[in-house]
């Protein structure tokens, strides 16, 4: 880029004023004052002091001391870009989602990639599950799909989250280790919650140490609905495979880079993007009816499993390019909201407690960090269909309702109305006893942690072992290095053996494995 070439004069203590030009605005206050010295606060005489009456230095001081907002609580450190989705083929048997009608249709995107338990300023290549939020701007409301690069979650209710997060961030008398999994704290966890033993396996893989978001899978996690123009809900996974195939480095490669360059992955993508050379994304769906979700030995309602490709192949039905880095950071990348509740008419939620939870949650969460219900009128957050609502007022209220009519049904005439293409929820049937309980088969934690292990080649299962090496050998109590062990003996024998003898210690016997049916109350 050019340097800029504003005509220069210099002060009388040889500092630089640069003067407004046909090209360059006047430099003005917030209230839009034109600003004639940006260089000297306003003082009696030469050497001050500085007087409270200099409202310019006064308000610059004011807006600089508030630039801080909290960070996200988890996936505080991403990275954003916008871009599009496009629809392969109508999918209107399926769905009713207004994104998915009309074969070659674009939809904007902006899709924000994160390490979720890192402070912000910390570094690309933590070992870390990849936050892979997307929101698709569709013509019927905005659509987040609030995925991670990992197709299983630590645990199946959304009431352990809280739990779950304390473990893995700083812990609280030290304030470290910012981003590693490698602390006791965690693993204590993961120990007394043999759910987590699945992901745990996961983790310990080569995909929690990405060559790059460019070379990452997403998911959707959950199992969502589909829902037709007629009512009929088909439950689907949602997948974003990479056009670059996957890639991972390796972990003596991941702790220099931290060293070398923290910024890795967010320079990666930025380069990738302004070269022209724009990473891609196809959306598979994975496709089932209540008749598979009763036959599957697992309750497709747990986020602690999948559901085999094997058993139900992936149908690829659009694309998600990335074509346009963000104008400005803040603005963007950190103000922008995902939420699992934002799904549009022809989309619907099961019963998944995780996600039942996170529906709750995420408002609640941005309330706090973006201070007001009115972030969804942020550029980066509204629709870009029109959208009409009467809510009013509170903090930076930008989009209250015109005249007299603030309410409906009104006599008027004038203001939004009810449509009949207006979101519709399944109405899915639920009965039962309010209990705190789980589905019966939730309580098989180790099968598909066992045909992970298995299905990677051998150099892999070779760095998952090494990872479970490094991370428990970073673990001060002997009793919680055993108590993984003793889960990884249920998941596979060998494994737990070489994990034992990198740890040099000797094998614990087999934890005991959950009890079939966890809907009984625990003994009072
Ligand atoms: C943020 C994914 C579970 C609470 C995020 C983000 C992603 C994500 C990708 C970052 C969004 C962004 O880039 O701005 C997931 C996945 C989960 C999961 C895939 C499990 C399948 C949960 C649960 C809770 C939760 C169970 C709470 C009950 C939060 C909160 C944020 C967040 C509070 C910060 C949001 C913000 O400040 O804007 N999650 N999450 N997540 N998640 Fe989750």
């Amino acid at each position: 880029a050019e340097l800029a070439d504003a005509s220069i004069h210099r002060g009388p203590g040889g500092e630089t004023h640069q003067v407004a030009s046909d090209d360059m605005p006047a430099l003005t206050s917030r209230q839009g004052i034109p600003i004639s010295d940006n260089q000297n606060s306003l003082k009696t005489g030469r050497r001050g002091p500085t007087l409270m009456e200099d409202f310019l230095f006064r308000e610059k001081i004011f807006h600089f001391d508030h630039e801080r907002i909290p960070e996200r609580v988890v996936h505080a450190r991403g990275f954003g870009a916008h871009g599009f989705f496009e629809t392969y083929e109508s999918l209107a048997d399926i769905t009713a989602a207004d994104v998915f009608q009309r074969a070659g249709e674009r939809t904007p995107a902006f899709v924000r990639f994160s390490t979720v338990a890192g402070n912000k300023g910390s570094s690309d290549l933590a070992r870390d599950v990849r936050g892979f939020a997307v929101k698709l701007y569709t013509k019927e409301g905005n659509w987040d799909i609030v995925g991670n690069n990992i197709p299983v979650f630590f645990i199946q209710d959304a009431i352990k989250f809280p739990d779950l997060i304390h473990a893995a961030k700083q812990e609280p008398d030290r304030g470290f280790p910012q981003a590693q999994t490698a602390h006791d704290n965690f693993w204590d966890f993961i120990s007394l919650m043999p759910e987590s033993i699945n992901m745990a396996l996961w983790i310990m893989s080569d995909r929690t140490i990405p060559r790059s978001f460019r070379f990452m899978e997403g998911f959707g996690v959950h199992t969502f609905r589909l829902i037709n123009a007629d009512g009929k809900s088909t439950y689907v996974k949602f997948h974003w495979k990479p056009k670059l195939g996957m890639q991972s480095v390796v972990w003596n490669e991941a702790v220099k880079l931290n060293g070398a360059d923290p910024d890795f992955h967010r320079r990666d993508l930025w380069d990738a993007i302004q070269a022209g050379d724009y990473p891609e994304w196809e959306l598979g769906l994975q496709l089932f009816d209540d008749a598979f979700a009763d036959e599957f030995e697992f309750d497709i309602l747990d986020a602690t499993k999948i559901i085999p490709e094997e058993r139900v192949p992936i149908r690829r039905v659009g694309r998600l390019v990335l074509d346009r880095t963000v104008d400005n950071f803040f603005a963007e990348t950190e103000q922008v909201a995902f939420h699992t509740a934002n799904i549009v008419p022809g989309v619907d939620f099961t019963n998944d407690p995780l996600l039942q939870g996170r529906n709750f949650s995420y408002l609640d969460t941005q309330l706090k960090r973006l201070g007001t219900t009115n972030f969804t009128d942020l550029p980066i957050n509204a629709p870009k269909c029109p959208f009409h609502s009467f809510t009013q007022d509170g903090h930076m209220a930008f989009n209250n309702p015109r005249g007299r009519v603030n309410y409906e049904p009104n006599s008027w005439g004038t203001g939004p109305r009810e449509t009949p293409k207006g979101f519709r929820s399944f109405a899915a049937e639920d009965a039962g006893e309010k209990r705190r309980a789980r589905g019966e088969l939730f309580a098989d934690h180790y099968s598909q942690a066992r045909q992970f292990y298995v299905s990677q080649s051998e150099i892999e299962q070779t760095h998952i072992k090494d990872a479970f090496v490094f991370e428990l050998s970073k673990v001060e109590t002997p009793a919680i290095r055993a108590r993984v062990v003793s889960h990884l003996v249920n998941v596979d024998k060998t494994l737990a053996q070489m994990v034992a003898d990198g740890l040099g210690i000797k094998l614990p016997a087999a934890a005991e494995p959950a009890r079939e049916v966890i809907t009984d109350l625990p003994p009072s």
